[in-house]
Formats: structure tokens, sequence, C-alpha cells
């Protein structure tokens, strides 16, 4: 069994709904810490985008002025069309490349990868929808909310798996489930095996940036949210954003590695290629910079739980690559866990040469 975040889809497709059931199970199982619940995709529980307009206006508007909001047309296209006839149809696309659902969501046109795709579904009799925003009484302001109202809301949005923008392990996990692509079957119908330069500094500052909480008229450099009630700074984000997105990548790698077939690991292979040069990158960037930059016994721990395992070119150990991934996995949520407070400045000269947008940030 593949310890990578397995997505099995069912789709049926008509002319006017696209009736999905998706199945995601993480089968790493890692020590839950709190507030770290990994992703889930309950298609039945998709409430669709129209659903979040009416609060979530500017994080509406700058999410549909992303690819991921007309994703969906990749997968008719012609090169998509070749790649489906070659995978037997177009149901493990939509995972990736839309958001699935059943015919009670609410979405204008066709759904590319929208909200839910990357806070989860918020439906259902135990969904986070109407919890989330809930501070205790009609029409009462944030600022109103008491502190150990605020601690139970949270938990209990927490509790359905609801990804918040303080749960970075869970977040960064859910951008490189898709945006490395696992599925042996589709690399060898042609289908490219990922961005090879995804990396969350860039790919979150730029067009995917919605940082509108607490005002809708700017778009703030990190979640305004964690600015205005944990304090967090910019900077501060950036630099957690750093260490737990180099972590979940060589973490992704090497699950991908671990599930691979054995025929797969000869040298030609796409997803070998690609995984086990990028593990071997996101491992050397680890321990040559990252903590050659900041002391931190998580970061250690990862690259203690990695070392002994010879990436790049000459990958073999499947299985030693299996017990690493999810080793790896307790370490990077033990430091997303820590970092809020942690001393990690020394990190700013990096997080410096990674800040170079990957889109336009929208700005109402
Ligand atoms: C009735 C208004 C309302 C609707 C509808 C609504 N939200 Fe929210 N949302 C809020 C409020 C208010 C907050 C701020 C909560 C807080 O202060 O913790 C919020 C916060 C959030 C956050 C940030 C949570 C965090 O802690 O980082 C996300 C993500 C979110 N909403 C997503 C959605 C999505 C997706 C939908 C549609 C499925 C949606 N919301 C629908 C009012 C709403
Ligand atoms: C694991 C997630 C994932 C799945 C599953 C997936 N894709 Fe993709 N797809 C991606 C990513 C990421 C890119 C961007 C890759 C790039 O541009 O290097 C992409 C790019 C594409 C492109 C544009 C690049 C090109 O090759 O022309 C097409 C077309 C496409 N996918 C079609 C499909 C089809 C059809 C399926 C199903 C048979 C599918 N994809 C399944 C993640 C996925
Ligand atoms: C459900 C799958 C999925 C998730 C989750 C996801 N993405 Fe994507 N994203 C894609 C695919 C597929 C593409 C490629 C679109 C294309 O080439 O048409 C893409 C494209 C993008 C682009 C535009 C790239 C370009 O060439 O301009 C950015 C930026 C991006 N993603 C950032 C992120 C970030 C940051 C996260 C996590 C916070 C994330 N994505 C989560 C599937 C996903
Ligand atoms: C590609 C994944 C992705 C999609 C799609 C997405 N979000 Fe987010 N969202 C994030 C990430 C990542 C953050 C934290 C950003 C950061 O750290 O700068 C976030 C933060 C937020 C916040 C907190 C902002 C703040 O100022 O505190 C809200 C609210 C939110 N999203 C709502 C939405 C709504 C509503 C939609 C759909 C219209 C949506 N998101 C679509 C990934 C996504």
């Amino acid at each position: 069994m593949p310890t990578f975040i397995k997505r099995t889809v069912f789709t049926l497709l008509s002319v006017v709904t696209v009736i999905t059931v998706l199945n995601v199970s993480n089968a790493t199982a890692a020590e839950p810490l709190p507030n770290l619940a990994p992703a889930s995709h309950d298609a039945a529980k998709v409430m669709g985008a129209e659903s979040c307009k009416k609060c979530h206006e500017s994080e509406y508007k700058a999410w549909s002025m992303t690819m991921h909001f007309k994703n969906h047309e990749r997968i008719v296209s012609a090169a998509g069309q070749q790649y489906a006839a070659k995978v037997g149809g177009i149901d493990s696309c939509a995972a990736c490349h839309s958001t699935p659902h059943t015919a009670t969501a609410k979405f204008a046109g066709t759904a590319g990868v929208s909200c839910e795709s990357c806070h989860t579904p918020a439906g259902g009799a135990d969904g986070w929808f109407e919890l989330h925003s809930n501070y205790g009484a009609k029409d009462m302001k944030r600022e109103a909310e008491s502190a150990a109202h605020r601690t139970q809301r949270l938990a209990a949005c927490d509790a359905t798996s609801m990804i918040r923008a303080g749960n970075t392990y869970a977040l960064a996990k859910n951008c490189h489930s898709c945006h490395i692509v696992a599925d042996e079957k589709l690399l060898q119908a042609g289908h490219k095996p990922g961005h090879g330069d995804f990396d969350l500094i860039p790919w979150m500052q730029g067009e995917i940036r919605h940082n509108f909480q607490v005002d809708q008229k700017t778009n703030a450099e990190s979640p305004s949210l964690l600015q205005a009630v944990n304090g967090t700074t910019a900077a501060q984000r950036k630099r957690i954003l750093l260490v737990v997105g180099k972590m979940v990548e060589l973490e992704v790698c090497l699950e991908n590695l671990a599930g691979i077939d054995a025929a797969g690991l000869k040298e030609g292979y796409a997803g070998r290629k690609g995984w086990a040069g990028r593990a071997e990158e996101a491992f050397e960037f680890l321990e040559d910079e990252i903590a050659k930059a900041i002391k931190n016994e998580h970061v250690a721990a990862g690259i203690s739980a990695v070392k002994d395992i010879q990436l790049g070119r000459k990958f073999e150990d499947q299985a030693g690559a299996k017990v690493a991934a999810a080793k790896l996995a307790v370490a990077t949520k033990a430091f997303a866990a820590s970092a809020g407070t942690a001393d990690l400045a020394g990190l700013d000269e990096l997080v410096n040469d990674l800040d170079k947008p990957k889109g336009k940030n929208y700005n109402p």
C-alpha cells in the first residue's frame, strides 16, 4: 500500500452535473497533534464556492482570477484527451483539476480547484460551514467573542478536519499532493510529473494570495486573522512556510518513491527521475541551508530520519523511504506546532531568495 495521499475517484459526467465520490485516506498514521488533521475530501460535503461568496467576496474574486479556477479545462483539452484515452477515462483527473462534488454544490459553471479543495469540504451535518463563523451570538463581531468561545470554536473546526490558515502542515501537504503527480499510470501516459519548481513561498504569494479576512480591501502578505489574533507577522509566517514546505516536499517524494511499482525503479522512468532527484535536492536544502541557518530540534529530527537513504539516481531503498517519510511527517508536524514563537530569523536570507511571487496578486 503506497503511503502517499490516495485519491480514488469515481466520476459520472452528465451535461449539467458532475457527480463524484472521492475518497482520500492518509495512510501515514503519524501521531495526531492538535490542529493537524489530515486532509480529506468527501464530495458529498462540498458546498461550492458560491456558498462562500456572500462573506468572502474578495477571496472569491481573487480565486476566480487564478489558474485553479479554470483548471478543469485541462481535462478536455487535446493533450488531456490523449492522457485520458491512455488511462481509460477522465475519472482520475477530477481530484487535481477540479473540485469533485455532487449536484447539491453551488458553482457558477464547472468548478476547477476551489475553496474546498484547499480548506476541505464544508457541508454536511457535522461540517464546519456553520461552525467556523459563529462567534456565539447573531451579529457579534470578532473582537467581541470571548477567548473561551474562540478556543472551543476553532477546536470544533479542527475536529472536522477543516484546513485553516494556521495548519501549515496540512495546507502544504495538500498543495504537494496535487502538484507532485504520484499516479504512475498517468506518468506512463505522458502526463507531466508536476511542477518541479513548486515552492510554497513564491507560489502562495502571487495569484493565490487572498488574505482578506480582517479587511476585504487589503490583500495582506500573510493571513490577516493569524496576525490579528496570534500576532504572527508576515516575516515569521514565511519562515515557517519555508521549512514546512521543504520538509513536506521531501516527505511526498519519499512516499511516492516507496509506493512505486518495482519496474518503475528503472533509471529512465519519469516518476522516479522526478521524485528521487527532487527528494535529493529537498534534502540538501534542508541539511545545507536550513539547518545551517537555524538550530531547531525538529528540523534535526527530520534530517536524521532521512540521512541514511541514498536519494537521487541511485535510489533503491523503498522500505527505508517509507519509514523515513513517516518519521519525517512526525518531525514536520512537531515543527509546525511549535514554530509560531520559535526563533527563525536566521532564515530571512533564504526566504528573500524565494520571495518571487508566481503570478500577480489581486487587489480590490
Ligand atoms: C456567514 C458568513 C460566512 C460564510 C458563508 C463563509 N464564511 Fe468563512 N469565515 C467567516 C468568518 C466571520 C471568518 C472568520 C472566523 C474567525 O474569526 O476565526 C471566516 C473564516 C474563514 C477561513 C479562515 C479560517 C482560519 O482560521 O484561517 C476560511 C478558510 C474560510 N472562512 C473559508 C470559507 C469557505 C471555503 C466558505 C464556503 C464553503 C466560507 N468560508 C463561508 C464567515 C463566513
Ligand atoms: C496528482 C494530480 C493530477 C492528476 C491526477 C492529473 N493531473 Fe493533469 N496536471 C497536474 C499538474 C500539477 C499539472 C501542471 C504540470 C506542469 O505544467 O508541469 C497538470 C497539467 C496537465 C495538463 C497541461 C500540461 C500538458 O501536459 O499539456 C493537462 C492537459 C492535464 N494535466 C490533463 C490531465 C488529465 C486528462 C488527467 C487525467 C487523465 C490529469 N491531468 C490528471 C496534476 C494532475
Ligand atoms: C486539488 C489539486 C490542487 C491543489 C490542492 C493545489 N493546486 Fe495549485 N494547481 C493545480 C493544478 C493541476 C495546476 C496546473 C494548472 C494548469 O497548468 O492548468 C495548479 C496551478 C497552480 C498555480 C498556477 C501556476 C502557473 O503556472 O501560473 C499556482 C500558483 C498554484 N497552483 C499554487 C498552489 C498552492 C500554493 C497550493 C496550496 C496552497 C495549491 N496550488 C494547491 C492543482 C492543485
Ligand atoms: C489553492 C488552495 C486554496 C484555495 C483554492 C483557496 N484557499 Fe483560502 N487559503 C489558502 C492558503 C494557503 C491560505 C493561507 C495563505 C497564506 O499563508 O498567505 C488561505 C487563507 C484563507 C483565509 C484566511 C485569510 C486571512 O486573511 O486570514 C480565508 C478566509 C480563505 N482562505 C478563504 C478562501 C475562500 C473563501 C476560497 C474560495 C473562494 C479559498 N480560500 C480558496 C489556500 C486556498
